[in-house]
């Protein structure tokens, strides 16, 4: 399907989803992040990761912060994504505590303030973490994911198509940003699986 990789039909699409998540209501957005969650727990990536990434959810996106607690018990490092200073737009990972001091980057989402240097040490790249749970826009049967557009992840991931270490990428979502098929583009990293709060979908194979 040649046309829905057209920059016009994803952009239309894009946008057509991001309404969809934010009309859900504050008790919807709850309850999607509760089930979220109790599906998270119950994945192999997520119970042996000993140092994860997470997301603050913005625009409607689904809520993975939930997890924290659980996460915490278990004594799993946890990483937020920081936008990476003077570089490609690409991320770093910053280590994450209720004390960790928060600034908005230039998108307006809070993340570890990295200014002053003192957390130089905590910040990691993506492929040293065991696990990374992914925000996204669209995901279809296939575990084929639509971010916001900019690329962000896709450069942070782009050494999963060499040898060397692995993360597992896990997307993850609301029920209703899923559709049939997404156009899948040669720079795109593909996930191991997308969770939403109704279903999980495995990369290569579909599951409920
Ligand atoms: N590894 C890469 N190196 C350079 N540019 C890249 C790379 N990956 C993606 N891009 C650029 O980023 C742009 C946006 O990519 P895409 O439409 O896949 O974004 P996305 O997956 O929705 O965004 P994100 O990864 O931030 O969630 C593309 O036009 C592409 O040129
Ligand atoms: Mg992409």
């Amino acid at each position: 399907m040649e046309s829905l990789h057209h920059p016009e039909a994803k952009r239309t699409l894009r946008l057509a989803l991001r309404r969809q998540r934010l009309a859900l209501s504050k008790h919807e957005q709850r309850q999607a992040a509760l089930r979220l969650c109790q599906q998270l727990k119950r994945l192999p990536e997520i119970q042996r990761a000993k140092r994860i990434s997470l997301y603050l959810p913005v625009n409607g996106e689904i809520d993975p912060t939930l997890l924290l607690p659980w996460l915490r018990q278990r004594n799993v490092d946890v990483y937020l994504p920081v936008l990476r200073p003077l570089s490609d737009n690409s991320l770093w990972f910053v280590n994450y505590h209720a004390t960790t001091p928060m600034v908005k980057n230039r998108f307006g989402i809070l993340e570890p303030d990295t200014r002053f240097g003192a957390h130089r040490h905590n910040r990691l790249p993506a492929w040293a973490l065991d696990t990374l749970i992914v925000p996204l826009v669209g995901f279809d049967a296939e575990a084929n994911r639509m971010g916001m557009g900019g690329g962000f992840y896709d450069r942070s991931l782009a050494f999963m198509r060499r040898q060397g270490p692995a993360p597992a990428l896990i997307g993850v979502a609301h029920a209703c940003q899923r559709v049939e098929s997404l156009p899948v583009e040669p720079w795109d990293v593909p996930l191991t699986a997308v969770v939403s709060d109704e279903s999980i979908v495995r990369a290569g194979k579909k599951k409920s």
